[in-house]
């Protein structure tokens, strides 16, 4: 062998050892002892290099390469619990690509051209094997590494969701042995409360739904896992003779006879068939992934027919007739440069973490929000420390925790600055509130604040007036206030970087258009506490301009309908300072739209949203479909851009528009969701 062939070998082996060494200490730390310290799609990639390499180089694999086997071992906590069959993992897609590939290699095995799949959901909490025996519960058991378990029956056993007894007819005689799989998870909305509890009672908070669910089904006090919210769903038949069972030939007609026994199966599950339906699926369920009360991560996609699934047989890990369509990471960890402090326009005082910069959730994410002071002390992170990042529900990253095992010994604790970063003055935290001030009513930051809210796109909407832009501005000492966006000396804009002619003539024209707004969006832009869109809508209404409303007493606002004691004392307080009032005044100086009724009378939950009309629809003419749009604050635009939110499809639609959605990925709905949409905000309803 030439020297740098046995150089390379020998570079490779070390590789694979090291490879080998790290995955059995992350086996342990996620299976074990329920705290991982890297992410899932970090352990994957350490997984699918260790595969990679030896897939090419087959003289390093060995039998007992973690590549061969599945998860961890059982923790001494729990009795251990031989399975009768072993539990196998599943082999992962991470692409398209790699998941259409297994689907075409499985049609050419089967020599099928359309195989019927059942599409199934990968639901991200605890595999569990649960063992009925002449129709009772009689175990329960972990995963473990796949051959032996742990015995968590009785913790099993408080979770509702598990039945007790199989729901048989009379005269059914329940099988003597039935083994039923599937998968323990916490609801979201459970794992939040529980996290909520947690922090309140100064304990370690839960990184994600699927720890907290593991951390509370191995529990050595069942009345814990008893007092947590753990569901189940069931996926799987392991084990099953004797009784009156049907003969089953197809995954489904299992699946179905689970749920008529009483087993919670997932609603969302289809059997489908083809490649481009499972495509479809995924594609789905990759975009709507957060519509569920639970979280998956992923899609497992199963040959329905079981005389097949017996062809195609298995690997020493995983079955070749089913694979796990792997969702793309939304956690990722990365340092945690720094905590630093921001000044809202109304003097809160939030952290929010640097963060070396990092690829999550289709973004690169360097900063994130960590709400207040209770918040950082119960997540208890550490500039210096390796952070986990997530993006969950929404596009807002949050950093979920430290990871405990990378910290470095001594890294100090974190502390609340006790003076504003913006002004030097003291910051205030009230007996019983949550919140941190800065109640310098002159902080510049709380200035920057209120300008950049009144340029805002749900305010006065002056297009090119950012957040960044309205620092320079007052940094330049020509913007203190609102009032001064009316009178900006241009001759000095015109000397900062960046600033050329028409960026200048297109902020004059966006300042000057603003004047003309809906009185309604004035008063949210003067940032009144308490008053949100739907506040200021109804005071345009009752009062018609603003005059009146900023006579009108305490007791007056509040008679007004839809305006509550708490709306009606803060709009009295704001009128009442003599600095208001005088802002107000140049304000009205100035030509601004200080008159109802152009407040919009119908709710602006359409406000941002671009909707593209093709094609007739059913009960709307086009104009009409368009009004509405405009008139709840949205856009109607003529064409498909990636700005398009939805697009609303009718009889005879532009196949170009059509296109471009599908391309783009936007939603598109029919007449129907229109309305909805029309009618709540939510093609949903
Ligand atoms: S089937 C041999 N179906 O994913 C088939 N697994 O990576 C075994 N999982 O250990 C599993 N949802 O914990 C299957 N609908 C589903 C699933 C599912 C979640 C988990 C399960 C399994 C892991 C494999």
């Amino acid at each position: 062998m030439p020297a740098d062939d046995a150089q390379e070998i020998t570079d490779l082996a070390r590789r694979v050892a090291e490879l080998r060494a790290e995955i059995e200490l992350h086996n342990r730390r996620y299976f074990e002892l329920d705290e991982p310290e890297i992410s899932d799609a970090e352990y994957d990639a350490l997984v699918r290099e260790l595969r990679g390499i030896e897939e090419a180089n087959p003289e390093l694999a060995t039998p007992d390469s973690p590549t061969q086997r599945v998860g961890g071992a059982a923790s001494s906590l729990f009795a251990p619990v031989a399975h009768r069959t072993p539990m196998m993992s599943l082999d992962n897609a991470f692409t398209f690509d790699e998941l259409v590939a297994w689907g075409r290699r499985l049609e050419r095995g089967i020599g099928a051209a359309a195989v019927d799949f059942e599409c199934e959901l990968k639901i991200d909490g605890v595999a569990i094997s649960l063992l009925y025996e002449d129709g009772q519960y009689t175990r329960g058991a972990t995963r473990g590494d796949g051959r032996v378990g742990e015995d968590v029956t009785e913790n099993v056993r408080t979770i509702a969701a598990a039945p007790e007894r199989l729901l048989l007819p009379k005269g059914t005689r329940p099988p003597s042995v039935l083994e039923v799989r599937g998968e323990v998870y916490m609801p979201v909305p459970a794992f939040e409360e529980l996290n909520a509890r947690q922090a309140e009672a100064g304990a370690r908070l839960f990184a994600n739904p699927r720890n907290s669910a593991a951390g509370s089904l191995r529990q050595k006090d069942p009345k814990i896992t008893a007092s947590r919210e753990l569901s189940f769903w069931s996926y799987q038949v392991g084990e099953i003779s004797g009784g009156d069972v049907p003969r089953f030939r197809r995954h489904s007609e299992t699946l179905d006879w689970l749920a008529d026994v009483g087993f919670p199966v997932n609603p969302e599950i289809r059997t489908v068939s083809g490649l481009d339906d499972v495509y479809e699926f995924c594609r789905h369920w990759l975009e709507h992934r957060h519509d569920l009360a639970y979280e998956i991560d992923g899609v497992v996609v199963k040959v329905d027919d079981l005389a097949q699934r017996g062809e195609l047989g298995a690997t020493s890990k995983a079955p070749r007739w089913a694979i796990a369509f792997k969702f793309p990471p939304e956690e990722r960890t990365t340092l945690l440069k720094d905590i630093m402090v921001s000044i809202g326009r109304t003097g809160r005082a939030t952290p929010f973490a640097m963060l070396e910069p990092v690829f999550v959730g289709g973004s690169t994410v360097s900063l994130a929000t960590l709400h207040n002071e209770d918040q950082v002390r119960a997540k208890d992170v550490r500039p210096g420390d390796t952070v986990t990042v997530r993006k969950a529900g929404d596009v807002i990253p949050e950093v979920v925790g430290p990871v405990l095992a990378k910290r470095r010994r001594g890294l100090p604790k974190w502390k609340f600055p006790t003076t504003c970063p913006s002004c030097g003055q003291p910051l205030v935290r009230a007996e019983g509130e949550s919140d941190t001030m800065c109640v310098n009513e002159d902080c510049p930051a709380r200035a920057w604040g209120r300008i950049a809210h009144f340029a805002s796109r749900g305010a006065m909407d002056i297009e090119g007036l950012g957040e960044r832009t309205v620092i320079q501005f007052c940094e330049l000492g020509i913007c203190r206030d609102v009032a001064d966006i009316y009178a900006l000396d241009y001759d000095r804009i015109r000397q900062l970087e960046g600033f050329g002619e028409i960026s200048i003539t297109n902020l004059r024209n966006a300042i000057e258009a603003s004047k003309q707004r809906p009185l309604a969006n004035l008063l949210i832009g003067l940032g009144i506490r308490h008053l949100g869109p739907a506040g200021a809508a109804v005071l345009v209404r009752a009062f018609g301009n603003l005059d009146r409303i900023e006579q009108a007493t305490e007791a007056e606002l509040a008679a007004a309908e839809g305006v509550g004691p708490t709306i009606a004392a803060s709009v009295r307080e704001f009128f009442a300072d003599e600095r208001n009032r005088a802002l107000v005044e140049r304000l009205r100086g100035f030509g601004l739209n200080v008159t109802g009724p152009a407040a919009p009378d119908v709710p602006q939950h359409l406000a941002g949203k671009s909707i593209v009309v093709t094609g007739t629809l059913d009960g709307w003419s086009r104009e009409a479909a368009e009004d509405a749009i405009k008139a709840r604050g949205g856009k109607s635009p003529g064409g498909v851009s990636k700005k398009t939110d939805y697009v609303v499809v009718g009889e005879g639609p532009g196949a170009a528009k059509l296109t471009k959605a599908e391309e783009l990925g936007i939603p598109v709905i029919d007449a129907a969701a229109f309305g909805r949409l029309i009618e709540t905000g939510s093609p949903d309803g």
